[in-house]
């Protein structure tokens, strides 16, 4: 799909206008305001069908972590999406150590993923308060790549906040790589009971308005 929106006379004139040696242009009397009008008409609809890509990160490894309840509903729900493009990344599929960290390729792994993403959505659990230390330790494998990306949050816990208080304070961490930072986090709270034996959510047409709504949010500031 997307290879055919290069065709379009919208992506056409969005790459001649953001060509460096046409900034003049912009400049120009001629180009103002008409013009800018028409080219911002079309680079919208232009966006609007662009499938954007998005990482969904699960920010926990630990043994028995009902996270990864939350994180596949969340992934459940943006796979009916017309506008996101998944790309998975599992904390556990990043092994790190204390006084080494991540292995180098798989840094390079992370950060050249990182450049090419439009977003991120991160779903992770409260631990006394804050987040899980390898969810800190793995963040801090890039800085600029981060910058000016937005960032949705997903906080789950048993108890009865949700994760709040943990995105609080991963929003500080975040403000600090120079993201985006999305207000509309979901917070799944009381995780122990949110789902059934057969793994399906209590309430689902609640929390898919919920994550949507995030989502919808996220894709705005791509
Ligand atoms: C080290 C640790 C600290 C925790 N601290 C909190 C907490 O501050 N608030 C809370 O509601 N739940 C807390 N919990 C419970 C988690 O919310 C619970 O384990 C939930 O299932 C989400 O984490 P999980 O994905 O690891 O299972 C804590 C759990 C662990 C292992």
């Amino acid at each position: 799909m997307s290879r055919n929106l290069t065709k379009t006379p919208a992506f056409k004139l969005e790459l001649f206008l953001e060509h460096p040696k046409n900034e003049r242009l912009h400049q120009t009397a001629a180009f103002k305001p008409q013009c800018r009008i028409v080219f911002l008409i079309m680079k919208n609809r232009f966006n609007s069908k662009i499938m954007k890509k998005i990482i969904f990160l699960l920010g926990t490894a630990r043994e028995g972590r009902k996270s990864e309840k939350v994180f596949n509903f969340v992934l459940d729900i943006a796979k009916q999406r017309s506008d996101i493009e998944i790309q998975l990344v599992d904390i556990r599929d990043y092994p790190q150590t204390m006084t080494q960290g991540l292995s180098k390729p798989l840094t390079e792994k992370w950060r050249k993923m990182l450049k090419k993403t439009h977003g991120i959505v991160i779903v992770s659990p409260e631990y006394n308060h804050g987040y899980p230390g390898e969810l800190k330790m793995f963040l801090d494998n890039a800085y600029e790549e981060y910058e000016g990306k937005p960032v949705a949050i997903c906080g789950v816990s048993s108890g009865s906040v949700g994760g709040a208080r943990m995105a609080e304070q991963l929003k500080l961490v975040l403000s600090a790589f120079q993201t985006i930072i999305i207000n509309a986090a979901v917070y799944f709270a009381n995780v122990n009971g949110l789902f059934d034996t057969s793994g399906a959510i209590q309430n689902r047409a609640y929390w898919e308005k919920q994550v949507n709504g995030m989502l919808d949010e996220l894709i705005k500031y791509t």
